[in-house]
């Protein structure tokens, strides 16, 4: 069905709501992405819209990651977000599978004593040494996540050595090391970016970020544990859901949930 295309001053929907609406519509039907969208100027002509309406309607947009601008150019359709996997992927695979070209560049590395998180998180007492490294990971020279990681020295020994810059962790891990993560678990949560992240992965400071925290294990060890910031205006989260299991209706009496093996 054809949506209202014109702004209905009547309507309690403010009017820049409106035309982030039409917008949107606007983008799903017949604008690629990097397209060019019509100007301001144009906006406020073709719907009757003060500039400042425009503008909010437009920075909204920006906000929720729909529209990019560049200074002197216009502004842009954005990319859609990138899908947050939920298998034990790597951000190489992730962005490849995206037909992106994936990016890493080390901020910090160094083999160092781990503190009592990392430890517990690792399986290890507070003090055994364990690799640790920052990086900056881009998709086609855009920044879009800055990932602290640590790994036992034992599990991996001389890491250290090994350049981490346009590589991939998981992949090196593999060939070097023998090691083939067969699971891991993730906790992800909404968080405002750190000023030093902010700088590198060019947002504002006091953006959302998406918090996500890993561990990885091989045969049971724990390998890898790292806590990534994803920029919030490039990721998203999907997940299917199950309806929860219904009462069984046919047989009055105790349901059969509880103490039957199922988990
Ligand atoms: C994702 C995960 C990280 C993991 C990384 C490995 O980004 N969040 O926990 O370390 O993938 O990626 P790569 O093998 O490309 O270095």
């Amino acid at each position: 069905r054809m949506k209202s295309v014109s702004i209905d001053p009547q309507s309690s929907v403010p009017k820049y709501s409106q035309l982030r609406e039409i917008l949107l519509d606007l983008i799903d039907a017949e604008l690629a992405y990097d397209a060019l969208i019509p100007s301001e100027r144009e906006l406020v002509d073709r719907y009757g819209l003060s500039r400042m309406t425009v503008r909010q309607a437009i920075n909204h947009l920006v906000a929720e990651g729909r529209l990019y601008r560049i200074a002197g150019k216009g502004t842009f359709v954005a990319r859609p977000k990138v899908e947050m996997p939920l298998r034990l992927t790597s951000f190489t695979e992730d962005m490849l599978a995206r037909g992106q070209r994936p990016g890493s560049r080390d901020l910090e590395r160094r083999v160092g004593a781990a503190g009592g998180q990392v430890a517990k998180g690792l399986g290890l007492s507070p003090g055994d040494p364990v690799h640790m490294m920052v990086r900056l990971r881009t998709a086609d020279e855009v920044p879009m996540a800055v990932e602290r990681s640590y790994i036992p020295v034992l599990v991996a020994p001389g890491l250290d050595d090994v350049t981490l810059t346009d590589r991939s962790l998981y992949a090196i891990l593999e060939e070097r090391f023998g090691i083939e993560l067969d699971h891991g678990e993730q906790t992800i949560e909404a968080g405002i970016v750190d000023p030093d992240d902010a700088v590198l992965l060019e947002l504002r400071p006091g953006s959302a970020v998406l918090l996500v925290e890993r561990r990885a294990f091989a045969e049971g060890r724990p390998v890898e544990l790292t806590v990534s910031a994803y920029r919030g205006d490039r990721y998203q989260l999907h997940v299917g859901l199950d309806a929860p299991r219904l009462p069984a209706t046919q047989s009055p009496g105790p349901t059969r949930s509880g103490g039957d093996g199922h988990g």
